[in-house]
C-alpha cells in the first residue's frame, strides 16, 4: 500500500535549483526532506586518489580480473511491467530550475514501499494516465532514477526522477506538450503514478570503492550521477564507502537551469579531495576563443589529465543525456588519443568492453 499523503511541500520561485529545507507530511509522519537528505548520513572520510599509471602504450592497457557490474544477482530487472505496472504515489514534486530558465525541470519522489527494488544508475518506466489519439492507454516512457537505492527519505521505501516537460512548436505552428514529462510534472502529491521496471544494467556503478568515476551529463542526464553521488557521499554503507575520485561535469544552458546545484556544493564541502565539479554553462559562458561552453568545452580544459585518468584500469567514465553530447566528446578524445598514436574508435571499444566506458545518450 502507498503511504497517504496529507500536506504538499513548498515550492521555490526564485532562480537556482535547491532542494531546499521543506517538510512533507507522510502518513502523518513528519519528515524534514533536507535533513533527511544532508545531514543524517555519514560522508565518506577524506583519502587519497591512487598514483596515475602514466604509461603511453599503441594498446588499451592490460586490464585486471575485475567483477562485472553486470553480473550482479541481486540486481533486479522488468518486475513490473505495462499490463500490471506497480501503482505507487506521488509524495513531493517540485520545480528545480529557476523562473527564467528555459524549459522547467522538476524533482519529483514516489512511495514504492520497497516493492520496487532498484540499484543507482537503472531507470523505472511510467505510464502516463489517460489514452493515445487512438483510445489506447499511453505507452511507457523510461525515465533514470535519481535517487540512490536508499531513496531521498533514507528508508528503501520511494524513488526519485529529476524530469525536464517537454513543450515544443510543431510545423504548423502548433504548441505541444510531450504526454509524460507532462503528466509527471503536473503530478500533485497524493496522485497515483504507474511504475514499470525497474530496467538499465549499462549504468551500474562500479564496484570497486575506490575508483575513478568520470561522470558527465547533460540537463536531465544528471539523474543517475544524483544517485551515485548520494551513495558515495550522503550515506553509510557496510559494505560499501567510497574512497576514489569522483569527478561530475554538468552542462546546462543557464544558471538558474544548474540541476542540484547546492546538493553537490555540499557533497564538495564534505570530501573535497574526493569530489570535483565542473560545470558548462552554455547560454552564459564561452571559452578562451569565445566558443559556446558544451561540456567537451569544458572537458577540453582538463583533456591532459582526463587522458592520463582513461589509462587506469579502475576509471569509469559514465555519459547520460543529450545524444549530440556523445560526438562532441568522441571528438575530443579522438584527438587526445592521437597524440598517444592511438585510435579513439578502437581504444573506446577495448573501455566499454571492460565496462570503463557506459553510455546512455537520448
Ligand atoms: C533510458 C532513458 C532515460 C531517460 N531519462 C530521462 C530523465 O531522467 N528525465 C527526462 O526528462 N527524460 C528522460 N528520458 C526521456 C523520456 O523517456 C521521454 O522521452 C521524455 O520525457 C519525453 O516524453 P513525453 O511523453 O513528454 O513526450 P512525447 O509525447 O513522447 O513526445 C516526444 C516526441 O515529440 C517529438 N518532439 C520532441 N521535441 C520536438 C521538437 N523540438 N520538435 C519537433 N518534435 C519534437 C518527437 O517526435 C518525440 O519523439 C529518458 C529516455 C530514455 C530512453
Ligand atoms: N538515460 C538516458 O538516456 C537519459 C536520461 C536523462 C535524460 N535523457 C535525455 O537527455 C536530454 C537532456 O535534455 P534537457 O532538456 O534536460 O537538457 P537541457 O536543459 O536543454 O540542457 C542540455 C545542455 O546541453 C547543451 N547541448 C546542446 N547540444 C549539445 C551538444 N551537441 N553537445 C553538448 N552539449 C549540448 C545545451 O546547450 P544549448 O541548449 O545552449 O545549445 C544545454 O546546455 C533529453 O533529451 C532527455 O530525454 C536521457
Amino acid at each position: 500500500m502507498a503511504a497517504a499523503v496529507t500536506a504538499a511541500v513548498s515550492v521555490p520561485t526564485t532562480k537556482s535549483s535547491p532542494l531546499p529545507a521543506r517538510t512533507c507530511f507522510i502518513s502523518s509522519e513528519r519528515i524534514s526532506f533536507q535533513k533527511t537528505c544532508l545531514y543524517t548520513r555519514n560522508v565518506a572520510t577524506v583519502g587519497k586518489v591512487g598514483p596515475i599509471r602514466a604509461q603511453v602504450t599503441t594498446e588499451a592497457p592490460a586490464k585486471v580480473e575485475k567483477i562485472s557490474k553486470k553480473d550482479d544477482e541481486g540486481v533486479v530487472v522488468n518486475k513490473y511491467r505495462p499490463k500490471e505496472p506497480y501503482v505507487g504515489r506521488c509524495l513531493l514534486n517540485t520545480k528545480i530550475t529557476g523562473d527564467d530558465a528555459p524549459g522547467e525541470t522538476w524533482h519529483m519522489v514516489f512511495s514504492t514501499e520497497g516493492e520496487v527494488p532498484y540499484r543507482e544508475g537503472q531507470s523505472i518506466g511510467v505510464i502516463a494516465d489517460g489514452v493515445d489519439k487512438n483510445g489506447k492507454p499511453h505507452k511507457l516512457r523510461l525515465y533514470s532514477i535519481a535517487s540512490s537505492a536508499l531513496g531521498d527519505f533514507g528508508d528503501s521505501k520511494t524513488v526519485s526522477l529529476c524530469v525536464k516537460r517537454l513543450v515544443y512548436t510543431n510545423d504548423q505552428g502548433e504548441i505541444v506538450k510531450g504526454v509524460c514529462s507532462n503528466f509527471l510534472c503536473d503530478l500533485k502529491p497524493g496522485a497515483e503514478v504507474k511504475i514499470t521496471g525497474p530496467v538499465g544494467k549499462e549504468m551500474l556503478m562500479p564496484k570497486d570503492p575506490n575508483a575513478t568515476v568520470v561522470m558527465l551529463a547533460t540537463g536531465t542526464g544528471i539523474a543517475p550521477f544524483r544517485s551515485f553521488l548520494w551513495k558515495m557521499f550522503f550515506e553509510k554503507h557496510d559494505d560499501y564507502k567510497f574512497n576514489g575520485l569522483a569527478w561530475l561535469f554538468l552542462g546546462v544552458p543557464t544558471s538558474s537551469s544548474l540541476l542540484y546545484k547546492e546538493e553537490f556544493e555540499k557533497m564538495k564541502e564534505k570530501a573535497p579531495e574526493n569530489f570535483r565539479l565542473d560545470f558548462a554553462v552554455s547560454r552564459e559562458q564561452t571559452n578562451e576563443k569565445g566558443e559556446k561552453m558544451y561540456i567537451q568545452t569544458r572537458m577540453a580544459q582538463y583533456a591532459e589529465e582526463l587522458w592520463e585518468l582513461l589509462k587506469k584500469d579502475n576509471t569509469y567514465v559514465y555519459m547520460c543525456g543529450l545524444r549530440g553530447m556523445e560526438k562532441g566528446i568522441d571528438d575530443i578524445m579522438t584527438s587526445l588519443a592521437e597524440r598517444d598514436g592511438l585510435v579513439w574508435a578502437d581504444y573506446k571499444k577495448q573501455l566499454k568492453k571492460a565496462e570503463q566506458w557506459n553510455v546512455e545518450v537520448y
